[in-house]
């Protein structure tokens, strides 16, 4: 896996813009650092130089860092836990340079800073976006929201308890607003911002309003995975479990799921992706779970869905990305295809089984 992966980001290097993913046949896109998947690659390569301790891999992924910080400081996006926590977050921790360390927990600091700005205190959250404007938040959140949580707890003080606070918070209302009681997710919802009410469901990149988007589960379990591993708060670790719970009945073990998971339809496209987010969440969730006969479970199921994904169809030598038959939005184009996110998550997911740092 990683002597393919090596090929593949080595392949994606480019000038000045970031790799996002090809659709089908389509070329490969890159984007500006202000795409929601800017963050990605630079992560990517992290995991490299941790992987390799091959200085070119420290070299490109200090490179491709230094294009998304500046991003830290927008606040016209909630997504600054993919752009910047994540990929400043494993340089904090990865590269040898004391100087460089310090700015990158000075750009997560302001990412933090910038999304917390985004705080409505009658929804108890951070507002995503405007979705068919009005004011909503989205799952993919639940992998936004620990930044605060992390950068709280660094800093300590009043500044720090109020973002420990809000990411606590938003978590939590993810748990009550958007996971129903057999532990699936809903996609998108509208709340009143006055009243804090939730107003109804939006539609999103699922099947129906109805039904679970496999993506958007898969950022469920991982952003309760890692926002309990952060504060061990009993709340967490429940939603945790419960969504953990609802993927493993509804995917077996060692399979990848159709794009939603209420498809049943064998011929439909795959998300890879969200099998690879899974596995990393529940490796995560394995660490910091306190029964340890679950914690097995976990992780057992985990690796069953890595020795599927470290193989043909899913990974192959000559592929344009790293992880292939991944799905980014079925309802406007239902092909597969291969997405800097799935390549990360998956690296991230066996790195947690090699080095047990998440
Ligand atoms: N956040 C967008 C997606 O997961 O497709």
């Amino acid at each position: 896996m990683w002597s393919i992966a090596a090929t593949r980001l080595a392949a994606l290097a480019g000038p000045a813009t970031l790799p996002f993913g090809a659709t089908g046949r389509s070329p490969y896109l890159r984007t500006s650092a202000y795409a929601w998947t800017s963050g990605f690659y630079p992560a990517a390569l992290w995991l490299m130089y941790e992987h390799t301790a091959d200085a070119t891999w420290l070299e490109r992924a200090e490179e491709y860092t230094e294009r998304v910080l500046p991003v830290a400081s927008w606040r016209g996006t909630h997504d600054l836990g993919f752009m910047v926590g994540l990929p400043a977050g494993l340089a904090s921790r990865i590269d040898p340079s004391p100087q460089r360390r310090t700015a990158y927990l000075s750009a997560q600091r302001t990412a933090a800073r910038s999304l917390s700005a985004r705080w409505n205190r009658n929804v108890q959250a951070l507002r995503s976006s405007s979705y068919a404007g009005k004011w909503g938040v989205i799952i993919d959140s639940a992998m936004n929201a620990p930044l605060l949580i992390e950068v709280g707890q660094r800093e300590g003080g009043a500044a720090g308890t109020a973002l420990v606070r809000r990411g606590t918070q938003h978590m939590l209302t993810l748990a009550r607003a958007f996971v129903r009681n057999d532990g699936s997710t809903r996609h998108r919802l509208a709340f009143n911002p006055r009243t804090g009410a939730v107003t109804g469901p939006i539609y999103g990149q699922g099947l129906s309003t109805a039904s679970t988007w496999a993506r958007g589960q898969s950022w469920a379990v991982n952003g309760f995975a890692q926002s309990f591993a952060l504060t061990g708060d009993a709340r967490l670790l429940t939603a945790a479990r419960r969504t953990a719970d609802y993927w493993m009945s509804h995917v077996q073990a060692g399979c990848i799921p159709a794009w939603d998971l209420d498809v049943t339809d064998d011929a439909a496209p795959r998300d890879s992706s969200a099998a690879a987010i899974t596995a990393d969440g529940l490796l995560i969730l394995a660490k910091s779970e306190p029964d340890p006969s679950r914690a097995e479970v976990y992780r057992t199921y985990a690796l069953a869905t890595l020795g599927t994904l470290a193989s043909a169809p899913w990974t192959v030598d000559g592929g344009r990305g790293v992880l292939q038959r991944q799905a980014y939005n079925v309802p406007s184009d239902a092909r597969e295809g291969t997405y800097a996110w799935g390549d990360t998550y998956l690296l991230h997911a066996l790195a947690v089984t090699e080095t047990g740092a998440e």
